[in-house]
Formats: C-alpha cells, structure tokens, sequence
C-alpha cells in the first residue's frame, strides 16, 4: 500500500536501510534455490533534497577505509560504479510514481564496507528508493521498494537474484526464493553471528556469472548441488527456529565446502574460516558472492565470541560485531 501527504518538496527528507548477511544459499539462489538471509545493524543513510540543476543529482559519502584498494585506484569520490545505481534508483523511483519534477539530490552516507558481500549496493539502492518517494509526499510500500530496487541491482549485478533488496528492505530473517518469495522467519533468539572482512573486495557481477556460465557446462553437478542447497536452507530453517546452533554451525560448514566446490572460495577466505572454527565458532563460510569480502562464524557465547574475534585479527581479518535489524528500510 501507497500513502500520499502533501509534498514538502523544499525540506530534506531521509530513509535508512539496513546492509545483510547470507546465512545460506548464495550463488545457488541465482539458479533457484532458496537462501536465508539477514538483515544486520550497519546501514546506510539517504538525504534527498531539490537540486539546484533541476536534474537527478548524486553524492555519496563513503569513508575511504570501506572502499576497496582497486576502487579507489580507479575512481574518485564521484565514482561512476557506485554512484550510478542510486541514479538509476532515483530515476526509476520518479518514473514509477510518474513525477515530472527530476530535481533531486540525492547524498548517501554509508556504514557498510564496499564490496565485500555485506549488502552496500543493495541497502543504499532500497534506501533511495524510499526518500525519493517520500520527497515527493508519498510512502512506498516494501513491495514496490523491492520490485524498483531490480532496476539499479540489474545494472550493478547483471543476475540479481532479489535476495539482497529483500533482506534490506524487509530486515529480519528471511527465506528467499526467485523471483519474488519471501518468508519471514521469526526466531526467539537471533544466532550469535561474527563478521569478519577479508579485506579483499571484489566484483559481485564478475563471479555471478561465471557461476552461471559453469552451471550451463557443469549442469549435472549443479543440479545436484542446487537439490542439497534446498534441503540445506529448509534445515537452516529449523535449526534456526529450534534454536538449534550446533545443527547451524554444521550446515554453515557443508554450505561453505560446497561454494568451495562452485569455485567461489579462495586460499584467503578458507583461512579464515578454518581459523574461526579452530578458535571456537560452531560453523563458519564465506557470505555474499566469494572472491573476497566477508565470512561469518556462529558463536556459542560471549566468551566465544571474544576468542573467535581475537583469532581471525592475528589472521588480519576485520571484524564487525553485528546484530539483527528488524526494522529493513525506513
Ligand atoms: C550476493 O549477496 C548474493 C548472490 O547470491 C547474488 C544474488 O543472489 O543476487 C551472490
């Protein structure tokens, strides 16, 4: 549902969106299989105001320590690669809600590193989204936010499943299924999730598809990947309700050998995990699309937690202590 209030086009309006883990499924998500994802509390921040030219404007203010080493070679603040997708959601919001008035400008502020798996184009897309909208009296709902959010995605991923759009849109824990399935999973206690950066960023667009390339030559072995990935997210599923984290940890652990397998791990990423798994976590894997960026690590305890955290620092990793965001966009 839509809600118009009369526009209040001269003040800055602003929405926030919450950035995301996937705790199972990704790559094979793009080939149909269910995932499960979740909504965790680093976010990013949109202001839109009018603009001065009268046309779609963007500006971003990204802390340089989130933005990867190759980024930053190649671009400068205004980089094109990030900037465009807010411009195509902007546009796509405008042209949605069929307004003539293309003045805009629209500046994100965002906590969440660049490329490394963790939602950043995603939340700042969905977010945009929702302050266009607003800036023109209107209040999307989660809905159309998700469905608009394919247009900056596409152009940014080239496969986008919609798994990253829905977990910053809706927050929370969420099954997943192309093209539009969503299921809230409601969890009395969220799992005690480290996150810890590679520090090797990298492009999703590139691995999605060569991932999809192998699975049109490999179609056998994918398939029978893509069948143990659906019965694996359905137990990630329950464990996740029985609260069960010694059965998480072990299909986190079968889900990593398993994007071993597709070729998306690397030497790096495996170091990490198995030294989170030597200093504690009950399951570790890599998140997002491999390559580079993120794993996570499930821990028992505080205590745990701490020892894990301290393990993969010696390894040079970087860690974000994250929780669950319940709100998504806002
Ligand atoms: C990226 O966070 C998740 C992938 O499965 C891509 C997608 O689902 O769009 C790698």
């Amino acid at each position: 549902m839509r809600s118009s209030s009369p526009s209040t086009s001269l003040a800055i309006v602003s929405s926030r969106a919450p950035g995301k883990i996937i705790v199972s499924g990704e790559q094979f998500v793009v080939l149909g299989a269910p995932a499960v994802a979740m909504a965790v509390n680093l976010y990013s921040k949109i202001d839109v105001r009018p603009s001065q030219s009268g046309q779609i404007e963007v500006t971003a203010d990204i802390p340089l320590h989130l933005v990867s080493d190759a980024d930053k070679r190649s671009s400068s603040a205004d980089n094109q690669e990030l900037l465009e997708p807010l411009r195509l959601a902007a546009s796509a919001t405008l042209n949605h809600l069929a307004t003539k008035d293309r003045g805009v400008l629209v500046d994100a502020n965002c906590e969440i590193p660049i490329g490394a798996g963790l939602g950043s184009s995603a939340s700042t897309t969905v977010a945009t989204i929702s302050a266009v909208a607003k800036s023109t009296g209107t209040r999307l709902d989660r809905r159309e936010i998700f469905k608009l959010a394919f247009i900056p995605e596409n152009f940014l991923h080239g496969h986008p499943s919609g798994v990253d759009q829905a977990t910053c849109t809706y927050g929370g824990i969420i099954q997943f299924r192309k093209p539009s399935k969503i299921n809230a999973i409601k969890v009395k206690r969220p799992p005690m999730i480290l996150v810890c950066d590679s520090g090797v960023h990298r492009s999703t667009k590139a691995l999605v598809g060569s991932v999809v390339k192998r699975s049109r030559t490999q179609a056998d072995k994918f398939q029978t990947h893509l069948e143990e990935i659906t019965r694996l997210s359905n137990a990630v599923v329950k464990a996740l309700r029985d609260e069960d984290d010694i059965a998480l940890g072990s299909l986190m652990n079968r889900n990593h050998e398993l994007l071993r397998q597709i070729g998306v791990s690397t030497p790096r990423l495996d170091g990490l995990v198995a030294a989170a798994r030597k200093t504690g976590a009950l399951g570790a894997k890599l998140t997002g699309a491999g390559g580079g960026g993120c794993i996570i690590a499930l821990c028992a305890d505080n205590k745990a937690r701490s020892s894990i955290a301290r393990g993969l620092r010696r390894e040079g990793g970087t860690i974000y202590n994250v929780s669950l965001d319940l709100q998504g966009v806002q």
